[in-house]
């Protein structure tokens, strides 16, 4: 008999009341260790040591925690890692603590952030986990210290109150309004950028097949076949302005561009009547080849529109079949950009020329370069309430 069936065998028969005594105290023992171990790995995971063993590098997430007022303050009230990112409840902190084994294989198997340089080209992917989240759970941790019922709006500083008191009879979530309150901002053009490159990959086909396509950027057109790529062209389209194929030609494409000018702006091409919404911009000379339909006024703004269209030459490499990639792209775009400090607010909020005055508005908090700007906006104009809310006119 080995010596380990005999001593389970003297478990299993207890010979005698000694031996009871001894297997009871035992299993006393071992559960106190067991539940006290538990409860004590519980707490000791949740601090602020145990967080920044791994999240320590120089200048990410610990580095710019403790420049803000979560980490110090007049109250001296200090939320640390777990605060916001552990639930308090028991049931709660099981499945985020489950959960954080990912992040033991990610440590220890494939280090996905031992670095900055790989942290950096993780963090987008991170926060977004985090920002779902707590979307979902309505900003729970931050509930445990902070609530609207408790906030005296009339000693916060006015552009606060005015937000917060909006936020507390909607309904809104913290998260929507309060990114990046502890950390950097993740480099938001990451995600987009992405997405931009997917669609260029993919233009390099439909280009070839479809009789309608769309502007994936903007880009130059000219009158002549020949001429195609010399100087700066015969005017510009905009991104996402639909085009009708007449005639292929190598990678060249002849096309239609359709749509409406206001009389007086003779250079400007829009999509629709009455709306403010680019498609394209003419040289002098191309102004003179344009087909006119006819004339018409708008009733309420008593102005004349007249109904264009130009056949010129594009290249055929960025264009697309389906506008609603485009607009999977802006809408991408515009999360990324209009989205850090409040909620987003939909596009058929609001008329197609009012998102004019709001993007100019908007234009001093954002980066986008102004092709992006352009297309950003085009989008929600396609998308408003007076143009059918679904962009298809
Ligand atoms: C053993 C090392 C380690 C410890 C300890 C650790 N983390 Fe992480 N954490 C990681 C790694 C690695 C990732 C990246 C996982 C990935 O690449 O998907 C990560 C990702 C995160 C994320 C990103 C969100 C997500 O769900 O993807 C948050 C938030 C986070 N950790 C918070 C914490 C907090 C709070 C603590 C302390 C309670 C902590 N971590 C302790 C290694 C660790
Ligand atoms: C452990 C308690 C605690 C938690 C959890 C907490 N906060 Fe705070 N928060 C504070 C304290 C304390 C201050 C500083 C108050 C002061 O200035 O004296 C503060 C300040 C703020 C401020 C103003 C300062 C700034 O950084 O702009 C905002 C906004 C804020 N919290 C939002 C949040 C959000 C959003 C969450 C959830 C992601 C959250 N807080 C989670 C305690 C907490
Ligand atoms: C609709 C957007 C919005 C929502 C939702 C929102 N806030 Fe704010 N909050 C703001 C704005 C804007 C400020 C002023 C920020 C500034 O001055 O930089 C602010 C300021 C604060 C401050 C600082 C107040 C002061 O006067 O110093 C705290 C704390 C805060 N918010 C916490 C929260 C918490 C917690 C929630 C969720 C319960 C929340 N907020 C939801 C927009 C919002
Ligand atoms: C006041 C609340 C708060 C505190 C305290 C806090 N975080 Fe965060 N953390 C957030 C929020 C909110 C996000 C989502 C991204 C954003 O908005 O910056 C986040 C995102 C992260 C991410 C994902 C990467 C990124 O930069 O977005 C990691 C990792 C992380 N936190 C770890 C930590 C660690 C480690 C600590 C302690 C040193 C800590 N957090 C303290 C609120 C907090
Ligand atoms: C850096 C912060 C920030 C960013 C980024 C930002 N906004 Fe705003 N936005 C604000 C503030 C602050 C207000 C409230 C301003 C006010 O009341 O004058 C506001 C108000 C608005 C309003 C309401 C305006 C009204 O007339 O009622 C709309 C719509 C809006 N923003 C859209 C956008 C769009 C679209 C983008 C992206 C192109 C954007 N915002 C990006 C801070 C921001």
């Amino acid at each position: 008999m080995g010596p380990l069936k005999s001593i389970w065998n003297w478990f299993r028969k207890p010979s005698s009341t000694w031996g009871t005594g001894i297997l009871l105290v035992a299993g006393g023992v071992a559960g106190v260790i067991f539940w006290g171990g538990f409860h004590t790995a519980m707490e000791k995971t949740n601090s602020l040591g145990f967080c920044i063993s791994c999240h320590e590098m120089e200048d990410t997430v610990y580095q710019e925690y403790i420049k803000t007022p979560h980490y110090s303050n007049p109250s001296g009230v200090r939320a640390i890692c777990s605060d916001c990112h552990v639930p308090r409840e028991w049931q709660h902190k099981v499945v985020r603590k489950i959960r954080a084994t990912k992040e033991l294989y990610y440590k220890f198997i494939d280090p996905s952030i031992d670095t900055p340089e790989k942290f950096e080209v993780k963090r987008l992917h991170l926060a977004k986990n985090v920002w779902a989240e707590m979307e979902s759970n309505n900003s729970r941790e931050c509930r445990n210290c902070h609530s609207y019922d408790a906030m005296a709006f009339d000693k916060q500083h006015e552009k606060a109150a005015k937000q917060m008191k909006a936020a507390k009879e909607r309904g809104d979530t913290c998260i929507s309004c309060h990114k990046g309150i502890a950390h950097k901002m993740p480099d938001m053009s990451s995600g987009y950028k992405l997405v931009f490159e997917e669609l260029e990959a993919k233009a390099k086909d439909d280009g070839a097949k479809a009789s309608e396509l769309f502007t994936l950027t903007e880009m130059p057109f000219w009158l002549d076949r020949d001429k195609i790529d010399q100087g700066r062209g015969d005017g510009l389209l905009i991104s996402a302005t639909k085009l009708e194929v007449l005639e292929t030609s190598g990678d060249a494409r002849k096309v239609r561009i359709s749509g409406w000018r206001q009389k007086g702006a003779d250079r400007i091409f829009y999509e629709l009547m009455s709306h403010r919404i680019f498609t394209a911009t003419l040289s002098p000379k191309a102004l003179e080849q344009v087909k006119l339909g006819e004339e018409k006024t708008d009733p309420e703004t008593e102005l004349v529109w007249i109904p264009v269209s130009l056949d010129a030459w594009v290249k055929a490499e960025k264009l697309l079949a389906d506008r609603e990639e485009l607009w999977g792209l802006a809408e991408e775009m515009y999360t990324a950009s209009c989205t850090t400090c409040h909620g987003k607010p939909a596009a058929d909020h609001y008329l197609a020329n009012q998102w004019i005055g709001v993007m100019k508005s908007m234009k001093r908090f954002i980066s986008l370069n102004k092709q992006e700007y352009r297309f950003v906006q085009k989008y929600l104009q396609l998308h408003a309430s007076d143009t059918g809310g679904n962009g298809h006119h």
